[in-house]
């Protein structure tokens, strides 16, 4: 049998916190419940399936892998937590591997009742018939949608002659995000251990770096670095974009060769039990910056490692967001890439054309995770145990007719995750060397 790897302890934790939340809303927690689908298996050719990776939301209440699972949260019933699951079926678990079953997915999931999938359109409506509100989150399966609508419909059925309508449906998206945006102990030690792994395995590239190398390569060599070190996948699809391809935000391609000249774009981060680190770095490929590249590379170093200064309990992303557009802008005059006045400038965005993204992201068990940016139209105050991305970036097309000869082609951006603690922050990689002379010492020291 195949051992959870989910906290336990952990995950009571979370529906202690979620009954919490749904107090606050103001909802008779009796009369109240929430559903999480998980997610399903997506064909990729013929009889190939992509990787599979759980639902966040769905892994954050359960701890459960399997795809297709469903589950209920009943707060105050006699038994809280319900979980359909498929059978066990030695022959497709011949083919295609262990599953739990319903009898020890309750034991080893420790929740309170499973059933069978086959069993969940009779089942659930019988579960829900003292409840009132329904918080699941429509449009994101057209599938799971119809369940619901068909078991939405059969509670209604079953009040009888009531004068009650249909369960109200909210969407448990908003709650889970506040949840999941102060990290516990528990979940800043995995984001921890992914960017120690995330650091290690961009350490490893570095080294590897050379003229010729190709970024497919490069790719492969990350995914090993991070795998072997104990990360199950990826956090996102990695960009390993090398000269002008590091103008392309989201690169995908990761196909070309490693040019004399180049600077090299990675962005790339392990997930570790669902935590993910999200670490750019930029660095030349054969371990000299050309004295263009060094003045652009260091400002944009600077002005990173001045945002990250700024972090403490009671800043705001705004306030670091609008010093980086400020810091950007005064770059980019300075480097002829923008004229007139910096104010100016700023006030009509001009910067966007060579900065188009925003200063950072909350970062956990998705890469641009959940969470709430703004609370009553005001940018939210860190706090502590909160995790985000600081990543300015400056990206000047090959094509841009405008820009000095010598700066077209080349993309820059530095990324850090840094934790809010209570005294200011943490920067959780910084074992990912990024200064100048970090960099031209250790890349290509093992080509
Ligand atoms: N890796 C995606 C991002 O930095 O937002
Ligand atoms: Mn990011
Ligand atoms: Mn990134």
């Amino acid at each position: 049998m195949r051992k959870p790897m989910a906290n336990f302890n952990e995950i009571k934790s979370r529906k202690i916190k979620l009954k919490k939340y749904l107090q606050e809303c103001g909802e008779d927690l009796s009369r109240t419940a929430v559903l999480v689908f998980a997610n399903r298996e997506k064909l990729r050719n013929h009889d190939v399936h992509y990787p599979f990776r759980q639902d966040t939301n769905f892994y954050y209440l359960t701890g459960f892998e399997e795809p297709d699972s469903v589950f209920l949260y009943r707060p105050n019933a006699e038994k809280e937590t319900t979980l359909f699951v498929r059978d066990k079926d030695p022959e497709r678990e011949t083919w295609d591997g262990f599953r739990y079953g319903v009898h020890d997915t309750r034991v080893e999931f420790k929740v309170d009742s499973t059933y069978s999938l086959k069993d969940l359109e009779s089942v659930m409506p019988s579960l829900l018939v003292d409840r009132d509100v329904l918080y699941y989150s429509l449009f994101h399966s057209e599938e799971d949608d119809e369940i619901v609508k068909r078991i939405v419909t059969e509670v209604r059925f079953r009040s009888g002659r009531s004068g009650k309508g249909n369960m109200i449906i909210k969407d448990p998206y908003t709650a889970l995000g506040e949840m999941r945006i102060i990290k516990s102990e528990f979940e800043i030690d995995a984001l921890r251990k992914a960017a120690d792994i995330s650091c290690e395995a961009h350490i490893e590239l570095m080294k590897s770096m050379h003229v010729g190398v190709g970024e497919k390569f490069l790719h492969g060599l990350f995914l090993k670095e991070i795998m072997q070190r104990g990360a199950q996948r990826e956090g996102y699809g990695s960009i390993m974009a090398t000269g002008p391809n590091a103008t392309t935000l989201h690169y995908v391609f990761n196909d070309m060769i490693c040019q004399e000249g180049d600077l090299f774009l990675v962005d790339a981060g392990a997930e570790y039990n669902y935590y993910t680190g999200d670490v750019t770095r930029t660095y030349p490929v054969n371990g000299r910056f050309t004295r263009h590249q060094v003045r652009l590379y260091d400002s944009v170093l600077q002005i990173q490692k001045s945002l990250i200064e700024m972090v403490k309990p009671g800043m705001t992303l705004k306030e670091i967001g609008d010093t980086a557009i400020e810091q950007l802008t005064e770059l980019m005059v300075e480097e002829n890439l923008l004229k007139g006045n910096v104010k100016e400038l700023i006030t009509q965005q001009a910067y966007r054309k060579y900065y188009p993204h925003g200063i950072g992201h909350w970062l956990g068990s998705d890469v641009h995770d959940a969470g709430k940016y703004k609370i009553k139209d005001e940018s939210r105050k860190l706090e502590p145990g909160m995790v985000f991305t600081i990543e300015p970036g400056i990206y000047i097309p090959l094509d841009d007719s405008f820009a000095p000869e010598e700066l077209k082609g080349i993309g820059i951006r530095i990324e850090d995750n840094i934790l809010v603690t209570p005294e200011g922050h943490e920067n959780l990689t910084l074992k990912a060397p990024k200064e100048v002379s970090d960099l031209e010492t250790i890349i290509g020291s093992k080509s």
